[in-house]
């Protein structure tokens, strides 16, 4: 795994390319670990996860998994840890190149954008390893795409181009594979120039749509549309609409 920051934008790169970024758990600690570093660092606004141009990640690492045993996996709570990358508060995009298959199609998805590579290949094909997708994929890749596509890939391995991808909701945008680091970093430097306890506080407000009946979003949006007004960057956003200037948030 490489970092780096750009202003406001952070970005953490699997590097494993002799493994198509197989997510091994040495890989797993490291990226979990930078992210929350960055999630704790007020000067951060938006942090980008990248693979290469052939792999975002093949999934986790099976020649790791192989051996281990039904006590192994469930004694050590296996891959637990990606749950603390779905927590981070700040604004994570995915760029996807290449392969983001299994456990690699579910950290894709555990992030806020999605955006794709022409070339990007998407699939849950842990079915075909005699198990099942097992750090959310069951459940995003349905909330993202629906049923009928969502059982068919988990049923039968079958991946999905980035065509299909955008078409069936998963990505935001596809974008050329030679400008997808670019227009990455673009968009992460658009939203890191955000408020960043506001863009929190829209991502909140979007990833509650999953969990709760619409009323109840509703209320939730609501009032946390009210809890903006206590921040000192509405002010300064509203005050620079009507100066006509752009807004110099402070992020607080
Ligand atoms: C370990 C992997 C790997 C993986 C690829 N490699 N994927 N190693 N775990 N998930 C290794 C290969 O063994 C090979 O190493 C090297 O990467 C290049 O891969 P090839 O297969 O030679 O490349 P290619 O023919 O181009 O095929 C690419 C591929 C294929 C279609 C992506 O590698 C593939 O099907 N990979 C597995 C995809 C998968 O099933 N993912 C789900 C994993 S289970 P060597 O040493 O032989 O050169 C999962 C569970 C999630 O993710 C549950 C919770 C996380």
């Amino acid at each position: 795994m490489e970092t780096s920051v750009s202003g406001r934008v952070a970005v953490i790169r699997l590097h494993r390319p002799k493994a198509l970024n197989a997510l091994n758990s040495t890989l797993m600690h490291e990226v979990v670990a930078a992210a929350e570093q960055f999630d704790a660092d007020p000067e951060i606004g938006c942090i980008v996860l990248l693979g290469s141009d052939r792999a975002f990640a093949a999934g986790a690492d099976i020649k790791e998994m192989q051996t281990k045993t039904y006590a192994d996996v469930h004694g050590g709570d296996l891959f637990t840890e990606w749950d603390r990358f779905a927590a981070v508060r700040t604004p994570t995009l995915a760029a996807v190149a290449g392969y983001a298959l299994g456990g690699g199609c579910e950290v894709a998805m555990m992030c806020d954008v999605l955006l794709a590579a022409d070339t990007a290949q998407f699939g849950q094909p842990e079915i075909t390893l005699g198990t099942i997708p097992g750090i959310g994929g069951s459940q995003r890749l349905t909330h993202a795409v629906g049923k009928a596509k969502a059982m068919e890939m988990c049923l039968t391995g079958r991946r999905m181009g980035a065509e299909e991808a955008e078409r069936a909701g998963l990505v935001s945008r596809i974008v050329p594979a030679a400008d997808l680091e670019a227009e990455a970093m673009t968009t992460a430097q658009t939203i890191a120039s955000q408020s960043l306890p506001v863009a929190m506080l829209a991502k909140e407000a979007v990833n509650r749509a999953f969990e709760s009946t619409l009323a109840e979003g509703v209320r939730f949006e609501r009032r946390v549309f009210h809890a903006t007004f206590a921040t000192e960057d509405r002010a300064e956003g509203m005050a620079a609409f009507v100066e006509k200037r752009t807004p110099e948030f402070r992020h607080r």
